[in-house]
This record gives C-alpha cells, sequence and structure tokens, in this order.
C-alpha cells in the first residue's frame, strides 16, 4: 500500500456502473471503498472477489446513502483508516417510476432522498478532507431524464437534474482549492436498473438512438474515469452526456 495510491468510494457500487466504475479505477490499483444498500451482501461479495483478484485493495460498506448522519459516520472510519479520499462517485440510485397522478408522497421523497440529498451527503462529508489535501475529484451520476425528462418519472428527473444544479454550485465553491466537481448523465444502459423495463419501451428508446445500440456500464465508467484523471483536470461543474446520442 502506498499513499499515492489514490482513495476512491464508490456509492452504488455494488453491482451495474458502480461496480464497472470500481473495475477501472483497479486498472490504477486505488485502493477502493464500496458502499452499497442491498438487502443481502451476494452482488457486494462478488464485486469484492472481482476487485481483489486485481490486486487491489477494497473495503464494502452496507450503508444508507441517504442518512445524514451514516454517511458522516462511514466517511470519518474510511479517512481514519485510509487517511485520505482522493475519489468521490456519487452513483447509488434508484427508482420509483409512475406517473405523478398516482405518485405517492413516500415514491416522491423516497427518490429525492437516495438519488439527491445522497449527493449533498456524501459531498459534503468528504469535502473537508478534500481541500485539506488540496486535491479531490468527485463525479455524480446524473441522467438523461435529468436532462429532457421521461413520462413516469418526475421524482427521478427531479433528483438527476438537481444534481447538475448541485454540481455547478459547488464546482463554484471548491475549483479554487483543485477539487473539481462534475456530472455524467448516462442514457439507457443495459443494468438491472433497467432490465424489468418492457420490452416496449426498450425498443421505443433504441430507435432513438443514433448509434443503434444501448449503452453498456463501461460506456459510462470510461467517461466517470477520465473525469477524474490529469487531462480532464481543467473541467468542472460540467455534464457529460453518455447516450448513444439519444439527446444532443
Ligand atoms: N441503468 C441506466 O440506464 C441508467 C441511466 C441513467 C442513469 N443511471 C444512474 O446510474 C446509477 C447506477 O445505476 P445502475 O443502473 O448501475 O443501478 P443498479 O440498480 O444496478 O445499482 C444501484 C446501486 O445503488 C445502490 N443503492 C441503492 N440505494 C442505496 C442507498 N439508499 N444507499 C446506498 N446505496 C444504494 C445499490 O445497492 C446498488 O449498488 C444510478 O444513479 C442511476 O440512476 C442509470
Amino acid at each position: 500500500m502506498s499513499d499515492s495510491q489514490r482513495v476512491v468510494v464508490v456509492t452504488g457500487g455494488s453491482r451495474g456502473i458502480g461496480r464497472t466504475v470500481a473495475l477501472k479505477f483497479a486498472e490504477e490499483s486505488a485502493r477502493i471503498v464500496l458502499v452499497h444498500y442491498d438487502p443481502d451482501e451476494s452482488a457486494s461479495d462478488e464485486t469484492v472477489k472481482m476487485l481483489r483478484e486485481t490486486g487491489v485493495e477494497v473495503v464494502s460498506y452496507k450503508t444508507d446513502v441517504s442518512s445524514t448522519e451514516d454517511v458522516k459516520a462511514l466517511i470519518k472510519e474510511v479517512i481514519g483508516s485510509l487517511g485520505k479520499i482522493d475519489v468521490l462517485i456519487n452513483n447509488a440510485g434508484i427508482t420509483r417510476d409512475t406517473l405523478l397522478m398516482r405518485m405517492s408522497e413516500r415514491d416522491w421523497d423516497m427518490v429525492i432522498s437516495v438519488n439527491l440529498k445522497s449527493v449533498y451527503n456524501c459531498t459534503q462529508a468528504v469535502l473537508r478532507q478534500m481541500i485539506k489535501q488540496k486535491y479531490g475529484r468527485i463525479v455524480n451520476i446524473s441522467s438523461i431524464a435529468g436532462m429532457i425528462g421521461n413520462p413516469g418519472q418526475a421524482n427521478y428527473s427531479a433528483s438527476k437534474a438537481g444534481i447538475i444544479g448541485f454540481t455547478k454550485s459547488v464546482a463554484r465553491e471548491v475549483g479554487s482549492r483543485n477539487v473539481t466537481i462534475n456530472a455524467v448523465a448516462p442514457g439507457f444502459i443495459e443494468t438491472e436498473m433497467t432490465a424489468d423495463l418492457p420490452e416496449s419501451v426498450k425498443e421505443s428508446y433504441l430507435t432513438n438512438i443514433p448509434l443503434g445500440r444501448a449503452g453498456t456500464p463501461h460506456d459510462v465508467s470510461e467517461a466517470v474515469y477520465w473525469l477524474c484523471s490529469e487531462g480532464a483536470s481543467y473541467l468542472t461543474g460540467q455534464t457529460i452526456n453518455v447516450n448513444g446520442g439519444m439527446f444532443m
């Protein structure tokens, strides 16, 4: 273990896009902290195994990122044991899709808390450390739904559009401290989140994608990783659309 190895926290890291992002960071032998809130540890255990096979140091926590107190405690523990946090990927997210006419207060609050409040929780918890070490890279996972809207996703779209405003404001606050914060807005990506969509919906998405295919977690992780690389050190407050041209 070397101090030059970056410490990378990936929320929602047990599967899907988060897992692939963690595997991408493993290529530079970063030290990786996964956060998830799955009912069981099976996906997380599998991701930990995949990461350990690459030789990296990894630790996984089951923590609800919508809980301000739990996130504070988690980040304190990570800094206590690993000494720093260089990169934060705010990727945890959920959907509770239904038309607004039928959307319960619970479904609204739940999606805003897990998708948006979590970004406040995790970013605020790591900022002091990043400012102290004069280095930080934060990437927030938004969505095409936050850019153009989607019927049945008023809660989700609001949370993902909120992330973009949050990203721009915080970028202005911390840019002078060499902390960058950007967003990635994926389009239609094949993961567990989209697996249950009706075939008709998937087909209609595909007809609107100029590149003619659904995205993969790999397509997203490449953009996320690049935003945390030296080559992207002059970008902050930006949102990169990774959507096959679905929205330009
Ligand atoms: N899949 C897509 O098409 C797509 C498109 C645009 C944006 N996104 C966004 O990308 C991100 C990852 O999506 P995915 O498709 O990999 O999802 P997924 O359902 O495969 O994985 C979600 C992850 O978030 C974690 N999570 C959920 N609630 C949590 C909580 N309260 N606390 C901590 N962790 C929690 C889960 O444990 C899991 O690790 C999400 O923010 C999602 O909104 C996905």
